[in-house]
């Protein structure tokens, strides 16, 4: 059999007055009437109420919470990681094509049916706007599990090199020996359903801990999993404090791998806590991490600039600048920067609305929460005393959310601390991005404005004031200037657009990932990922 041909989920626009926008209005406020919901840990297929209630907050409102979820304890835990690993052999024996049929379904579910609920739920719960939820947890979701199971199809299908006369050669993928550990951030409720995902769909069973600042949405993909027929115990959905089931479940001699996606410090944190229970385990834990990133626009002179500077304002303030890809540092050429790039850029940022996502006229939304913002405004206040100007934004309003006006300061050092590292106070340091337990993702633009002579050094600079290599986007309508960019800064994003905002990358068309601190680079959509999940066996038989 062959799985169908697949295509990108088309996004849908909700223009005023369409059937989509009132269907999504229609389903955010019947959220609104019905919150807050209950969730508890799911082990074996069973609700589990530990009776360790936290909450999940509304960020745009501190009057409500989305959801009172119960939080995984010892035993929780213990059960989840020995149910996974019992649902293990069945899992894996199900014909491939039962399994892919699931993801397929799943991604009809998303798409469809429970399209409108999972964007009220993280428009309400992680603060984005309708469109950045469509792309999220509509469209990108969807697509995981979509091309997931065809780039599964194509694995599969790999041959061996060649029989020799007499033998047949075969190698089978089979799924790691142990269950993998799913660590999810609260950025992205399409990285929510991946990162249990990836590895489920090629027969590995899955413990999954939800970040707590997404909870709520990530439970109802949970849920839309289940309904689409993966069977009980493949996943189990354990929220909980981060340290303990992580800990936990690492320190278990049957854990195979870890998808995560996070801080830096914790991913690195993580990784030394698997080097020190290395002992105990069958074999080599796979360890696929996505962290923090300190990504980068440079514009060139022969740029187009009022594409150059709307691509900022979107690479950047989208998601208040909550994306692990998002831009956080701009080079601009002196020539562009005074004859109109700053006029348009700050003209175009005083428009930006900033308020509930509720409010469909709001390209801005909250920050995620209350350390988040306390550290953000930290920062700003930080960048103000180093002599840093605010050229915009600077302010920010907590009394109903946390709410941070887009923010530009302008630098004159291109090694300022703001420039290539970002201190997260005493313990992190603020180049975390992504982070969901210390979720701090600055709103601000480090601008850095170079002579036109310059360009060379500047593209040095880049590579080399920051340890990470995630994304950045080089504007330029010289072809010898994007070459130049190109080969200079070949190691210092794993993604690099040109003329093209740093952020939105699309499953199957831009495998995502960085290198350097930014991540072990297996890039989430596309094939390569799934190696990660699997063991390979070769056989050889004789005739
Ligand atoms: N994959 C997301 C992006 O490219 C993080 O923006």
């Amino acid at each position: 059999f062959k799985v169908p041909a697949v295509e990108n989920e088309p996004m849908r626009s909700y223009a005023v007055g369409s059937a989509e926008r009132k269907g999504l209005e229609a389903a955010l406020a019947q959220m609104q009437q019905e919150l807050p919901f209950e969730v508890p840990c799911i082990v074996n297929g069973l609700p589990i109420r530990t009776g360790n209630l936290a909450k999940q907050p509304i960020p745009s409102d501190h009057a409500r919470h989305l959801c009172t979820y119960h939080e995984a304890d010892e035993s929780t835990v213990a059960s989840a990681i020995d149910g996974a690993l019992a649902a293990k052999a069945e899992w894996e024996a199900m014909p491939w094509n039962d399994r892919a049929a699931i993801f397929l379904r799943a991604a009809e579910l998303v798409s469809g049916k429970y399209r409108y609920k999972l964007i009220a739920a993280t428009m309400l719960g992680q603060g984005k706007n309708a469109w950045q939820a469509e792309i999220d947890a509509a469209a990108e979701l969807s697509d995981f599990f979509r091309f997931g199971v065809k780039y599964v199809e194509e694995l599969y299908a790999q041959q061996p090199p060649k029989n020799s006369a007499g033998a047949w050669n075969r190698v089978e993928y089979r799924a790691l020996e142990g269950f993998v550990l799913a660590v999810s951030p609260f950025n992205f409720t399409a990285i929510g359903g991946n990162l249990p995902g990836v590895p489920a769909i090629v027969g590995n069973t899955v413990v999954w801990k939800p970040s707590p600042a997404a909870t709520y949405s990530n439970y109802l993909v949970y849920q839309i999993l289940a309904e689409a027929g993966v069977p009980a115990g493949v996943i189990q959905f354990v929220p909980g404090p981060p340290p303990e089931v992580v800990a936990q479940a690492i320190s278990h001699p049957n854990f195979a791998a870890l998808h995560f996606t996070g801080s830096t410090f914790i991913f690195k944190k993580l990784w030394k806590d698997i080097a020190a229970n290395l002992d105990k385990y069958k074999g080599y834990p796979r360890i696929v991490g996505e962290t923090g990133g300190k990504n980068f626009h440079v514009i060139h002179k022969s740029a187009d600039v009022r594409n150059a500077v709307l691509q900022t304002i979107r690479g950047g303030f989208e998601y208040q600048g909550q994306k692990c890809s998002a831009l956080s540092r701009l080079y601009v050429s002196s020539s562009l920067w005074s004859s109109g790039f700053k006029d348009m850029f700050l003209s175009e940022v005083a428009k930006i609305k900033v308020g509930s996502p509720s409010d469909f006229s709001n390209f801005m939304g909250p920050v995620i929460g209350r350390p988040a913002y306390d550290k953000i405004m930290g920062f700003i206040q930080k960048a103000k005393d180093a002599g840093g100007e605010v050229l915009i934004g600077g302010t920010g309003d907590d009394s109903k959310g946390y709410f941070i006006q887009p923010t530009i300061i302008l630098t004159k050092d291109p090694e300022s601390i703001t420039m290539k590292e970002e201190i997260f106070g005493p313990v992190i340091t603020v180049m975390v991005f992504c982070s969901e337990m210390w979720p701090n993702r600055l709103t601000t633009f480090q601008v850095y404005v170079y002579d036109d002579a310059n360009y060379e050094k500047t593209l040095e600079l880049i590579d080399n004031t920051s340890p990470y290599a995630l994304t950045g986007s080089i504007f330029a309508a010289d072809r010898k200037a994007l070459l130049t960019a190109t080969n200079k800064l070949r190691n210092a994003a794993g993604n690099v657009y040109y003329n093209e905002k740093c952020t939105g990358a699309v499953v199957g068309q831009q495998p995502f990932g960085g290198a350097r601190a930014s991540g072990t680079n297996d890039k989430a959509g596309s094939i390569s990922i799934f190696y990660r999940f699997v063991s390979a066996r070769s056989m050889k038989e004789n005739f």
